[in-house]
């Protein structure tokens, strides 16, 4: 495990960046090529840990897959949804939640049995909101201690009962794996989502042929499916674009363009939120391919204030707020996040994990049930935080120790790959020094 020496950073920042791809994306991307028959040809692919474990996990259902981590280029060659196989082995998802939810919904499709794990952290977290509306579909599905968590198994029929689901908690995870499971659906499927969530599934399914739509809070999936194999072009990921946009907001003296970031309105909560904040920024230019908006963010130092932030914007920012959290530490007044129990489920118990480290740094912090309250303006003094080996906590205080009074220390950083390998070398090309490694 490494740890990074992070020193304060109080010069001028001042570049034009491209950010790395969608993560979110790459999956949908590769998991469509897979089902696709033909040869898909992905572009801007995010050659993160996370997609890596997806990109494993399809090769052994069947399709050829090759890589250009050069170009972030993947071609996928495959028979399609039905000359998907049985895997010889169990698969792994790693860390990644997104590859093992989606896995088992596809899993329910193919014929045989599927096993799905992943490691110490994925294995802890919850699958029963998977496994219960495949069932229902008549799939036989099981997880570990009474189906709450991986490993998974799935014994598929080759086709699966119509599905009828309504969503408990808001996750494109789980509504993803349901309308991947129902393109095998002997009838027409429904998943019923009371508050939005990311929608590219929908939107990239729709791109390569799939007969989808939505009646208002209802995905309806028509029965026997086939996938067009087209190709995909990725934009970058405002989940990572935020670390940079927040470390420039906060700067007394920063200008930063970050390229052709995707704007889907389901992703874009955190500059929704960042109006409200006071901070600056501007969408220089936008287009769209297949149905997804994107375009260039540019943004510079801002005085925030602090903002509440309830249960039905969540879903919208939900990977941003443990960077959210350092922005308000930073803001001025008392900033609320509530209805975002999620949290305390994801790679780490993210509500947790925030609050220990902004204490840690001297910031007033209440960590609650389902959210937090923190009171700023604060400066963050020295201390050491840990990461918990999430990836997103980890950069959130990479950002806060250059914004820190005397540097911080940030414990076992080698996470950061999960989602932005190219993060610390990112921080370096916009002119940021200062960092030191070292074993731990
Ligand atoms: C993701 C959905 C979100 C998000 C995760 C990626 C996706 O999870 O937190 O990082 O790609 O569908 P939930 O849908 O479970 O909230």
């Amino acid at each position: 495990m490494k740890r990074v020496f992070v020193y304060p950073f109080r010069d001028e920042l001042e570049g034009t960046i491209y950010c790395p791809r969608d993560k979110s994306l790459s999956h949908r991307a590769a998991f469509i090529g897979a089902l696709s028959k033909g040869e898909t040809i992905i572009t801007g692919f995010s050659f993160c840990r996370d997609c890596l474990a997806t990109l494993s996990c399809i090769k052994a259902l069947g399709p050829e897959v090759f890589p250009f981590p050069e170009e972030e280029k993947v071609v996928i060659r495959s028979e399609g949804l039905s000359g998907l196989r049985e895997p010889k082995d169990v698969l792994n998802a790693e860390n990644s939640g997104t590859t093992i939810r989606l896995m088992a919904g596809i899993a329910s499709g193919i014929e045989g049995l599927t096993i799905l794990t992943g490691d110490e952290s994925l294995r802890r977290r919850p699958m029963r909101r998977v496994i219960e509306p495949l069932k229902k579909a008549g799939v036989e599905i099981g997880g570990r201690d009474g189906d709450r968590f991986p490993p998974l198994f799935i014994r598929g029929r080759g086709k699966i009962s119509p599905l009828y689901h309504v969503l408990e908690v808001p996750s494109a995870q789980v509504k993803s794996a349901l309308i991947f499971a129902a393109l095998w659906g002997e009838g027409k499927s429904v998943i019923v989502e009371p508050l939005p969530s990311r929608d590219h599934t929908e939107n990239m399914l729709r791109y390569v042929g799939v007969t989808l739509h939505r009646e208002e809070k209802s995905i309806v999936v028509e029965p026997s499916q086939k996938l067009k194999a087209l190709p995909f072009h990725l934009p970058g990921d405002m989940s990572s674009a935020a670390f940079l946009m927040s470390l420039a907001l906060c700067l007394p003296r920063a200008h930063l363009v970050i390229k052709d970031v995707g704007l889907n309105p389901t992703r874009t909560g955190f500059l929704v939120c960042l109006e409200r904040m006071g901070g600056k920024y501007r969408i220089l230019s936008r287009w769209e391919t297949f149905g997804e908006p994107r375009g260039d963010i540019e943004v510079e130092a801002s005085e925030l204030s602090a903002t509440s932030i309830g249960p039905e914007e969540v879903p919208l920012l939900i990977d941003e707020i443990p960077i959210l959290s350092i922005l308000a530490a930073r803001a001025r007044g008392t900033t609320t996040i509530s209805g975002a129990g999620e949290l305390r489920v994801k790679e780490s118990d993210r509500l947790q994990a925030v609050a220990r480290g902004l204490t840690a740094l001297g910031v007033k912090v209440e960590e609650k049930e389902d959210g937090l309250i923190i009171h700023g303006p604060s400066a963050f003094r020295r201390g050491v935080v840990q990461s918990f080996g999430d990836h997103r906590i980890a950069m959130s205080f990479v950002v806060a120790g250059l914004l820190s009074e005397e540097g911080i220390v940030v414990e076992d950083v080698d996470c950061v790959d999960v989602s932005y390998p190219t993060f610390f070398s990112d921080l370096k090309k916009l002119g940021i020094p200062g960092m030191v490694f070292e074993e731990s």
